[in-house]
């Protein structure tokens, strides 16, 4: 990233990152379906307890409690982001729930370099944000086993009639630095097997689950 992206960054979360702020925009960008998305995306993994589980962008932790549920207390989750003050907030929920199977990390997605080591990897309304997104979505083919699936949670803008979410969507991807234009579809096709997309939260948002390839 550079020392710019690294500003924006830093400066956007240091303020959404505290609790009441991030409930609320998760709120908004979710339109009250959050629990459901969050279970449907973490379902889309098809993990097992004992797997291995790999949270990119994490931010303040809303995915861990449904990992935690699929990969049980003999698995593991690591969770990554950027954010001092976001990766705060995971802390607290980790140690409010005395979880000793998640592991937090800072640092850029881009540059993870994790290796053939997680049973999947998912990421929630991260790759719109990321600012070298498909070095990310490369690092967490990377990160994963062949054969096992990667999931992201993005926004999308409306088509047609949906065109009248626009200004929302428009609004919430300010405040959260957020690029709505980027074809994250196209990259994981480029990168993944199997890639389905599920239009969620009256289309406002998809799912996109692919399949690590063989190595070639
Ligand atoms: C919209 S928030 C989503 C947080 C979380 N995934 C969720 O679903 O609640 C975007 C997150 O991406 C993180 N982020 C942005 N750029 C990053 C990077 N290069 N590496 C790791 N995390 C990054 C931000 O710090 C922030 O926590």
């Amino acid at each position: 990233m550079s020392v710019e992206q690294m500003r924006e960054v830093d400066a956007t979360y240091r303020s959404l990152g505290r609790r009441a702020v991030w409930d609320a925009v998760s709120f908004a960008s979710f339109q009250g379906w959050e629990s459901t998305i969050r279970r449907r995306a973490v379902a889309r993994l098809q993990l097992q307890p004992g797997d291995r589980v790999l949270d990119v962008a994490c931010g303040r932790g809303s995915n861990l409690p449904y990992l935690r549920r699929v990969v049980g207390e003999r698995g593991q989750i690591v969770g990554i982001d950027y954010s001092e003050t976001m990766l705060a907030g995971a802390q607290q929920l980790v140690r409010r729930n005395g979880w000793t199977n998640v592991d937090l990390v800072k640092g850029d997605a881009a540059d993870m370099q994790f290796r053939k080591e997680f049973d999947g990897a998912l990421t929630v309304l991260s790759l719109t944000v990321i600012p070298r997104w498909q070095d990310a979505l490369q690092q967490m083919a990377g990160a994963v086993r062949p054969g096992r699936r990667i999931v992201a949670v993005e926004a999308s803008w409306g088509s047609g009639w949906r065109r009248v979410w626009n200004p929302w969507l428009r609004l919430l991807s300010r405040v959260t630095a957020g690029d709505l234009g980027r074809d994250i579809p196209a990259e994981f096709r480029r990168s993944l097997m199997s890639v389905q997309k599920e239009a969620v939260s009256l289309s406002t948002a998809y799912i996109l689950t692919g399949t690590v390839p063989q190595p070639s």
